[in-house]
């Protein structure tokens, strides 16, 4: 089994799932009450307030995705959504984007490895990490694989939440394709077993480790204690609003010196505001 570590950047993972989808600047809005009226209908269906992603770049993928399928008005593409779960199944994916890789960034997780995992559990006798948003769960198993090549997996709760069920199905699972797998860095190879050619599976003591739970971090109470939580590539699609208040809800869930690891594309601008410290790129401690 071959690891290459691939390191796809958020763009090219990005553009690779746009590739299907008409050119967003052919792409026609309907008016904005139109699309109010579906976001409530949506909102309804699937449990999800979106008047918090940000209209223009939300809006272009609905109506990319309703070209595709031959739908020509949103109140035919709700009547669609409300019978198809398939279809359902397809929107929540198109909005959610759930593109993710294991150690994606490795010189950051590096720097998690060599500075502030260390540094946490050296001031904490128990640590207690979150993946906010975890997706497929491959940055959580990234983190759990340090914590135990680190001989200190025992000493740590681990928890990962994403609002898409589908994807928490998989991230419980811990089976990958070899594509997946390929960004798992040199040194970590032990920790995936291979079931056939294409299947990998992530070793059953790391999977077990994980609480996996739905949440919609938009709209939620957030778990207090935690002295490390890792957003990243989130955000991207909520409104500064929402940002705001996803930034302020993880400060009230940190303990004080707890770590705060967002994406490699995204800052948090008013971070002294929160109370905030930033300790260098992208951690920001509370
Ligand atoms: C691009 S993935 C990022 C995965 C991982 N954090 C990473 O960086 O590789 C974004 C994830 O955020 C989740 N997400 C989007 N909106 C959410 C919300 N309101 N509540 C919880 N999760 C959400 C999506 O379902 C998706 O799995």
């Amino acid at each position: 089994m071959q690891f290459i570590g691939k390191n796809m950047e958020n763009n090219q993972d990005l553009s690779k799932f746009f590739a299907n989808m008409p050119n967003f600047n052919t792409v026609k809005i309907p008016p904005a009450e139109e699309f109010m009226k579906f976001k409530k209908d949506i909102a309804i269906l699937i449990n999800l307030d979106l008047t918090n992603y940000k209209n223009n770049q939300m809006e272009r993928r609905i109506v990319s995705l309703m070209n595709r399928l031959g739908i020509n008005s949103l109140d035919e593409y709700a009547r669609v959504l409300k019978t198809d779960s398939k279809k359902l199944e397809e929107f929540v994916n198109m909005l959610t984007i759930n593109v993710s890789e294991f150690f994606r960034n490795p010189e950051k997780f590096l720097e998690l490895e060599t500075t502030y995992l260390p540094a946490l559990l050296k001031k904490f006798s128990r640590i207690k990490i979150w993946s906010a948003g975890c997706s497929i769960g491959a940055e959580i198993y990234s983190i759990a694989m340090i914590l135990d090549k680190m001989g200190t997996l025992d000493k740590c709760e681990l928890v990962a939440t994403d609002f898409d069920q589908n994807i928490l199905r998989k991230a419980r699972e811990g089976i990958y394709s070899k594509y997946e797998i390929g960004t798992i860095q040199k040194g970590y190879e032990k920790y995936v077993q291979t079931i056939d050619a294409e299947k990998y599976q992530i070793n059953p003591r790391l999977t077990s480790k994980i609480r996996f739970e739905r949440q919609d971090l938009l709209n939620s109470k957030y778990e207090k204690g935690f002295h490390l939580i890792l957003c990243r590539n989130v955000v991207i699609y909520f409104t500064e609003d929402a940002k705001d208040r996803l930034y302020k809800n993880f400060y009230d869930s940190l303990v004080p010196g707890g770590i705060l690891f967002i994406g490699s594309t995204e800052r948090i601008n008013n971070h002294k505001a929160f109370g905030y410290n930033l300790k260098t790129s992208f951690f920001y401690e509370k």
